[in-house]
């Protein structure tokens, strides 16, 4: 009877181990068959009940049906091991003979490519680079520009307003008027940034463009030192036979003001498409601060002469590389950015 319970007991749990896929089964089926509430257990509880003679012979037969279980499971967990271990090793194969992923590399914005090699221009000069912010006061952005509230030169920069007196600024000129109050003469700055009006969108319009601000404050400071600098500029922007022209303009700020325009690089001045027949094309506008700024940032314009200029980053990129839509410049679109 018991020999018989043992010799089943050994073909099932054979069969079953064959049977298990994974280490947690393995352990449940140790435990069911040969642990302390297990089958050979109770089978060995009843060993009592036997006859001398029968006694050891079922012993001996117990025993052997236990190391047989045993080193069933042994092999069976080897075996699980060395498959899961051929299943890890084909999910991580590499075929090394498949050709490489090729790294994308990014590049700089040409907006911002541009606006590095002014910078290098600029600081190669001497110059500092200042930066201010966007969210600018109604004083900063206007009234210290000698652009009162009633000002019409406004009518050309509507922006956007946070409040009364807190708006988006229009132009980089505010950071002249915070570099004045914070530093006394020599003054020898470019500011860089984002500047807003609410302009509708078109191919050369954008609510938001970026403009470089040119402030340089000191005694003897002269328009001659404004055309100097601005016609070094250029000839570095755009080679050694760039011509500039100043054109007599109006700014707020600035006494007496100039538009300057760049020769044509298309047609050398003689009148193209490309600059709709002028032979120049309008760059910046500049000129030497008005006494009334200069007074009012606590620099005795007695004593101290300065100039300043602003420039549209945007115009001279589309000018640089041929763009003819503004839009381009902020669409993302890498097809476009790629050529540069
Ligand atoms: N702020 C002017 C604009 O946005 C540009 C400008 C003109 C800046 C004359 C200057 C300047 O510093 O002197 O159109």
């Amino acid at each position: 009877m018991l020999k018989e319970a043992l010799e089943k007991i050994e073909a099932l749990a054979k069969s079953e181990l064959s049977q298990c896929a994974d280490e947690k089964t393995l352990e449940d089926l140790r435990v069911k068959f040969l642990g302390k509430k297990g089958e050979l257990t109770a089978i060995l509880k009843q060993m009592g009940s036997l006859s001398a003679e029968e006694r050891p012979v079922i012993g001996q037969l117990a025993n052997k049906v236990r190391e047989d279980i045993e080193s069933a499971i042994t092999m069976r967990r080897q075996s699980l091991k060395e498959e899961l271990t051929a299943l890890r090793l084909k999910a991580e194969a590499i075929d090394v003979t498949l050709p490489g992923k090729k790294r994308e590399v990014g590049k700089l914005h040409p907006l911002t490519q541009v606006l590095n090699e002014l910078k290098d221009i600029f600081l190669g000069m001497g110059f500092d680079i200042v930066e201010g912010p966007e969210i600018e006061t109604d004083h900063y952005c206007f009234e210290a520009l000698n652009m009162p509230k009633t000002h019409p030169a406004r009518d050309t920069q509507d922006t956007f307003y946070i409040n009364e007196n807190v708006v988006l600024r229009t132009q980089t000129s505010s950071v002249q008027i915070r570099t004045m109050e914070k530093t006394k003469p020599p003054i020898r700055i470019i500011s860089p940034g984002r500047v807003y009006r609410s302009d509708a969108v078109d191919a050369t319009h954008s609510p938001l463009f970026h403009q470089i601000e040119g402030l340089v404050v000191d005694k003897g400071i002269t328009m001659g030192d404004l055309k100097g600098t601005l016609e070094t500029i250029m000839k570095r922007l755009y080679g050694e036979d760039a011509k500039i022209r100043l054109r007599p303009h109006h700014f707020p700020y600035t006494e007496p003001s100039a538009e300057i325009d760049v020769m044509c690089f298309k047609c050398q001045g003689k009148g193209c498409p490309l600059c709709k027949g002028e032979g120049y094309i309008e760059l910046l506008g500049a000129g030497m601060v008005h006494p009334k700024v200069l007074e009012g940032c606590g620099i005795d314009p007695e004593v101290y002469s300065g100039f300043a200029f602003g420039l549209g980053l945007e115009r001279i990129v589309m000018r640089r590389y041929g763009i003819s839509d503004m839009r381009l410049l902020y669409e993302n679109d890498l097809r476009f950015l790629e050529q540069f």
